[in-house]
């Protein structure tokens, strides 16, 4: 479970978020059945574009993938695929699902493709419809017209035909994507009420980026010829649709919010959530690449059909309880079948938080109102959590009950709604304290805590309990996944001098001579980092401040900390402060520490350094008291 802290201040903040799922799903299909090599900047990583990545690796595709570059390398198969081993595994991706399909009646073999709970039960029955009608053959494994199946392109034949867009514009995308590698040219009429239609502009934006030639001059009709793509660079827009909770909260919360690497020239018909926000009164700005919103003093509510733009309807019903008319949204009856049924998902949320929300014909209708305290419950969807943490940061005391499920499209979610706290935290009385091991650091902070009857954090011992709880799962320390899911679960409080983890007091197994020799490696796990900064950030909040000790307090968990102060001593004076402690030999603790300081300044993710505007405290030499009135002076002054 996640408390949400509510934002103490408007926020203003420019974030770079994640890169768009939608086109990074898209890139990867096209540029793995391309000719010649692709690399994809701004990618996301994420579960869905993982599960994208996987499968197609499984068709013996090329691609390396760099996290901290957000790029993504892809040696083309010229439309040349093998075929995969063992069964396709999507995840609970919906656009992995729907574009794999397709790309797997390239082979003529039969493949089988399968998926979690999730996708198990969203629907594929258009999609198989229309490439049977392409002489594709399919086994349904498990319920009619859904995952699991068995797809056998052996007689697959081309020929013109109708696909129905009423329940996904996927279905047409996923056979326009494979469109240039068909023998002969294909015309595919698009057929009923389609919803989501500018996802399938946006299909056709990508193919035509890497060489694809498609006649789209009639309306509902697209002709795509057999010319096979040819690999590129290409650069991936940041996401529209996750981008809309930030610029939501900006709308509601009476703040600004600009995000970069999305603008006028968008492929992403998400971005048109702004204009939603405008009609209810905010500012926008559109730039080239950049969009800002500023949220007005009285939000209007709206009336408005969200039929193109429905992945944005959750976040439009977290802020419309803030409005101070009805906001009602039509024509949606299909998001049903997303990640969760998200109109009754939104509805029974709201209406569990006291606000008056009702499900309509094809949409839902919410009222003004003040959210009462509550746990939301999530659904596995990630656009349900983050949606319902936007109305956290407006309303007290609202919690998620599953907050991991924001990893599908956007594992650093709660990294970039903290930037919008940014502005609360200059209100709270945060000293930050940071150095190397046996600085002196522990005895300033529990000192300088009572001098100034502030609460007190020791976020090393933090990181000293997750490395105790993977030594006794027996985990790996360097397993990043594994230790990061143990971070995860893992309950740390502190009574006086004790610590409880998971309940149980591991007080003297944190200082053990076994957790000294990995902690410094599961600090540097970007995973445990992530959702430590999280715990210790909500815990100073909760609390309007504290002195925290740490590595990185100043530098990267509270910037804007009240006074930042880096304490500091000679590697000797700190080894004979510890042989003190411990009886240990002076040498042996030496090598010790000067092997851990190496590990901790020279990680990727907030390595030990000198934060911006924080003081230098040197204890060679110094008594505690001194060095305690010297911070002293600073912070009251
Ligand atoms: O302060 P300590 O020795 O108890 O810290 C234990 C480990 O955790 C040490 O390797 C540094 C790391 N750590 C960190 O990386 N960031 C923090 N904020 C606190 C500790």
């Amino acid at each position: 479970m996640l408390q949400i802290d509510p934002l103490k201040r408007p926020p203003n903040a420019e974030l770079e978020l994640a890169g768009s799922k939608s086109i990074t799903n898209r890139a990867l299909l096209i540029a793995a059945l391309a000719e010649g090599k692709s690399t994809l900047s701004r990618a996301l990583f994420a579960e869905d574009t993982l599960a994208m990545i996987n499968c197609l690796q499984a068709f013996g595709i090329d691609i390396k993938h760099d996290h901290t570059t957000a790029t993504i390398a892809i040696n083309g198969s010229g439309g040349e695929l093998e075929t995969p081993q063992k069964e396709l595994w999507v995840r609970q991706s919906g656009t992995t699902a729907r574009f794999i399909l397709p790309l797997s009646a390239l082979v003529k073999a039969p493949i089988e493709v399968d998926g979690d709970n999730q996708i198990r039960s969203r629907p594929q029955h258009d999609l198989l419809l229309a490439l049977n009608k392409l002489g594709v053959e399919i086994a349904h494994n498990g319920e009619m017209g859904h995952l699991p199946l068995t797809i056998d392109g052996s007689n697959l034949t081309v020929t013109d035909i109708d696909v129905s867009g009423e329940t996904s514009s996927q279905y047409l995308s996923a056979l326009l994507l494979v469109g240039p590698c068909l023998p002969e040219k294909i015309t595919l009429t698009l057929d009923g009420n389609a919803v989501s239609t500018p996802y399938i502009q946006m299909t056709i934006e990508i193919m035509k980026a890497f060489g694809a030639q498609i006649d789209s001059s009639k309306p509902n009709s697209y002709t795509v010829h057999p010319t096979g793509y040819v690999g590129r660079d290409y650069e991936i827009e940041t996401d529209a649709s996750t981008a809309s909770y930030f610029f939501a909260a900006a709308a509601a919360g009476k703040g600004r919010v600009v995000v970069n690497g999305i603008g006028s020239n968008s492929i992403q018909g998400d971005l048109e959530f702004v204009e939603i926000l405008q009609q209810m009164g905010a500012q926008t700005l559109i730039r080239p690449n950049s969009v800002e919103v500023t949220g007005p003093t009285r939000l209007d509510g709206i009336d408005v059909s969200m039929k193109n733009i429905s992945d944005t309807a959750p976040t439009l019903a977290s802020i419309a309880p803030f409005a101070s008319s009805p906001v009602r949204v039509t024509d949606i009856g299909f998001i049903q079948h997303k990640e969760s049924d998200r109109v009754t998902a939104v509805v029974t949320e709201l209406q569990k938080l006291g606000i008056d929300a009702s499900i309509e014909d094809d949409g839902f209708l919410i009222k003004p109102g003040v959210p009462t305290r509550g746990i939301v419950h999530s659904y596995d969807d990630h656009r349900i959590a983050m949606a319902f943490t936007v109305l956290g940061l407006l309303s007290e005391g609202v919690a998620i009950d599953e907050p991991n499920c924001v990893a599908k499209t956007c594992p650093e979610f709660f990294e970039y709604v903290d930037t919008l706290r940014l502005e609360g935290d200059e209100q709270l009385d945060i000293l930050a304290i940071d150095g190397p091991a046996g600085s002196g650091k522990s005895s300033l902070a529990k000192l300088l805590a009572e001098r100034l009857r502030l609460e007190y954090l020791d976020t090393g011992a933090m990181y000293r309990s997750v490395a105790a709880e993977a030594l006794s799962a027996n985990v790996d320390p360097k397993d990043l996944h594994a230790v990061a899911e143990i971070a995860n679960k893992t309950d740390i409080s502190f009574e006086g001098q004790q610590v409880f983890v998971n309940g149980n007091d591991l007080t003297e197994m944190i200082r053990s001579a076994e957790v000294n020799a990995v902690v410094s490696h599961v600090a540097a796990n970007p995973g445990v980092r992530a959702v430590l900064r999280r715990a210790q950030r909500s815990w100073a909040r909760q609390r309007g401040g504290g002195v925290l000790e740490g590595r990185d307090i100043g530098s990267v968990v509270f910037p804007r900390a009240k006074l930042k102060v880096y304490v500091t001593a000679t590697p000797e004076e700190r080894a004979r402060r510890r042989s003190l402690e411990s009886g240990r030999s002076i040498e042996e603790i030496l090598a010790e520490i000067q092997g851990r300081d190496e590990i901790d300044s020279s990680r990727a993710d907030s390595p030990l350094a000198v934060s911006a505007n924080a003081i230098i405290v040197d204890t060679t030499g110094k008594s505690l008291d001194e060095v305690a009135e010297e911070v002293l002076r600073s912070f009251n002054g």
